[in-house]
């Protein structure tokens, strides 16, 4: 059986579309079979990844048989386009349906998590069986995730993993600051992930981490191999 794991942070440009694609890519290089999934109608992760959803045959129309909808982005790694209003009546049922199903193909399943509040995102943190939490280094992000670790979705959250992160005394300040607070919770800090103009152009072309030759992605890429490890092991 698949395991579910939600990238969601209720702010918006923290980076959960990219994360989502590079830890699904990577995690699809170690020949794992993993679907992305997305509760964002706009389906940003899949254009990341350099492909386009036009809309027509969404999840919604296919709860048992999702054949139809998947799009094969890579070896080992299909996207499943959401649209919005999705499912209809009995929302909660068909989803954990679809969930169901998905989790019996594939290893991992990826959910790049829309920062809104609806019944779909409701349910996927209910069934998802962790939660990494992208986060900005900057007062409120920290206010935020020390906030969100208290409720109740916040005993799923297996990583926190700053990013877009600058080298300024401040972001060193508020990294020093999350390292105290979840040392000894359980929760694990990630190496920060800096602001790169190589994920800016591979934004660009479509393309994830893993996917350039640049010696300026290594250290990036070692990051997200270790948060991959601890997907896989922990
Ligand atoms: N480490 C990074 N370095 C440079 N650019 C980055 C980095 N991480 C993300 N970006 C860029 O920042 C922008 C926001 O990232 P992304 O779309 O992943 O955030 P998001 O949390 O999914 O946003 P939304 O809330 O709108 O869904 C994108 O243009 C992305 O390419
Ligand atoms: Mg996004």
């Amino acid at each position: 059986m698949g395991k579910i794991v939600t990238i969601k942070n209720n702010k918006g440009g923290v980076g959960k579309s990219t994360l989502s694609k590079n830890i699904a890519h990577g995690l699809s290089l170690l020949e794992n079979r993993v679907a992305l999934i997305t509760s964002d109608a706009q389906n940003d992760s899949l254009i990341l990844l350099g492909r386009w959803f036009e809309g027509g045959k969404g999840l919604k129309y296919h709860i048992q048989t999702t054949d139809d909808v998947r799009i094969k982005i890579r070896e080992n790694l299909d996207y499943f386009p959401v649209e919005t209003d999705i499912f209809g009546n009995n929302l909660k049922k068909k989803i954990k349906l679809v969930f169901e199903n998905l989790k019996k193909e594939y290893d991992y399943i990826i959910v790049d998590c829309a920062p809104v509040f609806n019944v779909l995102n409701d349910v996927i943190l209910e069934i998802t069986d962790e939660i990494i939490v992208p986060i900005k280094l900057d007062k409120l992000s920290t206010a935020g995730i020390t906030r969100l670790i208290n409720k109740a979705e916040g005993k799923k959250i297996s990583m926190v993993v700053p990013n877009l992160v600058r080298n300024t005394k401040l972001n060193k300040k508020y990294y020093e600051d999350l390292s105290t607070f979840f040392s000894g919770t359980g929760v694990f800090l990630s190496e920060p992930i800096p602001e790169s103009v190589v994920e800016e152009a591979l934004a660009e072309k479509g393309k994830t981490i893993f996917e350039t030759g640049s010696k300026k992605a290594i250290p990036i890429q070692e990051i997200y191999g270790d948060i991959i490890g601890r997907v896989i092991n922990g």
